[in-house]
């Protein structure tokens, strides 16, 4: 850590000296930890300017659109990588040699089926439940399956935990799907790569060989690739929060998911794709950029802005090209898109989206390609969860392996003062 000093003036006090800590790459972070035994805390709602750990996984600079896994650009990884050796990456901070390489992808495929319990659960959800509802439940009772695992203090017991949640949650989603449908459930096959897996247990049925095509199984990849990981996000930040409390990993990762689902964070490429319904036609965008723009219209352009990103969300740039090149191969000319890329151009030359640096994100694209899969929209948020439980686990790791306290925000207390309680006839 470094030399660096700030110093706090506050009225009637003493100046307090603050150290001022230099990461490897970034912002300097003024750390605030000694100010509680000071009777002082600090006051940042939605954690805009708290760094609220340290961490060797991922760097993002919003500034310059800039997104590195262990140091490695995600724009390198989309186009030479594939998902398992990301997901390698992010857990053990190298990319694997070859015979890592394949002792890893070999132990995720030993893991991909669920208990046969796990079956019966989804009996108890109506056919018509929202399948991250499905996920949330399923996911969490997992911790009721693997009792030999859950000692958190264990590395060996933490990293079978890491592979069995990558493992099974592509089988655990498309399982949503299937019950949807009313279709049987499909088992895994071992023989196949972790997207085009996740391809046939969605759409293979036990009547029919299902042929996976190559180019949908690769969008698929790198739309994993894509969401593996984005540092201290809301979802991520839960996972950590909860597994503060020491919480099995996954009662933590179904936190995560939850949080996840909401429309300002995984459930946003779900929302653009509905929002594009709504608009409806090119015609419209106008009425719907002034709506945006209205600060009395609650209306939102869904996968537009970003907490972070104050420039292209690097992902973004990815998945346009993705985009392009899966409706180009499946020959699909879909107005959806049109309405997307006129949306995109007039929003971006627009001065309140210039000012506000409110660049399309990655849900934008995702959900557009997610649909030329043929991937249900109540699926795409499923797809996230499925996409970054590498990241909740490599950062709930991360957090367990080192020194760490309980998460335990202060508050500013701005309600009544102390009164004396009035009995039932008085009030
Ligand atoms: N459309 C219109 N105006 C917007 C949008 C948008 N999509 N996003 C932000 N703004 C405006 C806000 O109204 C605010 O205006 P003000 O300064 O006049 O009050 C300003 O831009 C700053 O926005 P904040 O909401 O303060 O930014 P914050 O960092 O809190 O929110 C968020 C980021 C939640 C992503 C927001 O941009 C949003 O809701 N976007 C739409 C939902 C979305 O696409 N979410 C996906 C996020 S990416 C992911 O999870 C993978």
């Amino acid at each position: 850590m470094s030399e660096k000093k700030a110093i706090l003036k506050v009225d009637g006090r003493d100046d307090i000296e603050l150290p001022v800590h230099t990461p490897t790459l970034g912002k300097d972070v003024i750390d605030v930890s000694s100010l509680t035994g000071q009777g002082i805390f600090t006051f940042d709602p939605g954690f805009t300017s708290t760094a609220s750990c340290e961490s060797k996984i991922t760097f993002i600079d919003g500034e310059k659109g800039q997104l590195l896994h262990r140091g490695y650009s995600i724009e390198e990884l989309a186009a030479k990588s594939d998902y398992l050796e990301v997901c390698y990456l992010l857990l053990y901070g190298e990319l694997p040699n070859a015979e890592q390489r394949d002792e890893f992808v070999s132990t995720v495929k030993n893991h991909t089926m669920v208990h046969e319990q796990i079956r019966n659960l989804f009996n108890g959800f109506r056919r018509d439940a929202h399948p991250m509802a499905i996920m949330c439940g399923v996911v969490g009772a997992l911790s009721a399956f693997y009792h030999d695992s859950l000692d958190i203090k264990d590395q060996k017991h933490r990293e079978i935990t890491a592979f069995r949640l990558i493992a099974k949650i592509p089988t655990i989603a498309a399982m949503c799907y299937k019950y949807a449908l009313g279709q049987p459930f499909m088992y895994p096959r071992n023989d196949l790569g972790y997207a085009e897996n996740f391809l046939h247990m969605m759409f293979g049925t036990p009547c029919e060989e299902y042929e996976v095509s190559p180019t949908l199984a690769r969008a698929m990849d790198r739309i994993f690739i894509l969401h593996a990981d984005h540092e201290q996000n809301a979802s991520t930040s839960t996972v950590r929060l909860a597994g503060s409390s020491g919480a099995n990993p996954f009662a933590c990762i179904a936190a995560g998911i939850s949080a996840l689902w909401g429309p300002a964070h995984g459930g946003a490429n779900e929302a653009v794709l509905n929002m594009l319904d709504e608009i409806g036609d090119i015609s419209n965008i106008e009425t719907y950029i002034a709506k945006a723009k209205d600060k009395s219209d609650p209306f939102k352009l869904m996968g537009f802005g970003h907490r972070v990103y104050k420039n292209y969300d690097p992902r973004a740039t990815v998945m346009r090209e993705s985009c392009h090149e899966v409706l180009n191969e499946l020959g699909i000319n879909d107005p959806q898109l049109e309405l997307a890329m006129k949306l995109e151009e007039i929003a971006l030359s627009d001065p309140y989206f210039k000012e506000k640096k409110l660049f399309p994100n990655v849900d934008f694209y995702s959900g557009i390609i997610l649909k030329a899969i043929g991937i249900p929209t109540s699926m795409f948020t499923v797809i996230f969860a499925l996409s970054r439980t590498v990241g909740w686990i490599a950062h709930w790791n991360e957090m367990i392996s080192n020194p760490y306290k309980i998460g335990r925000p202060r508050q500013l207390y701005t309600g009544e003062t102390e009164r004396s309680f009035k009995v039932l006839g008085d009030r």
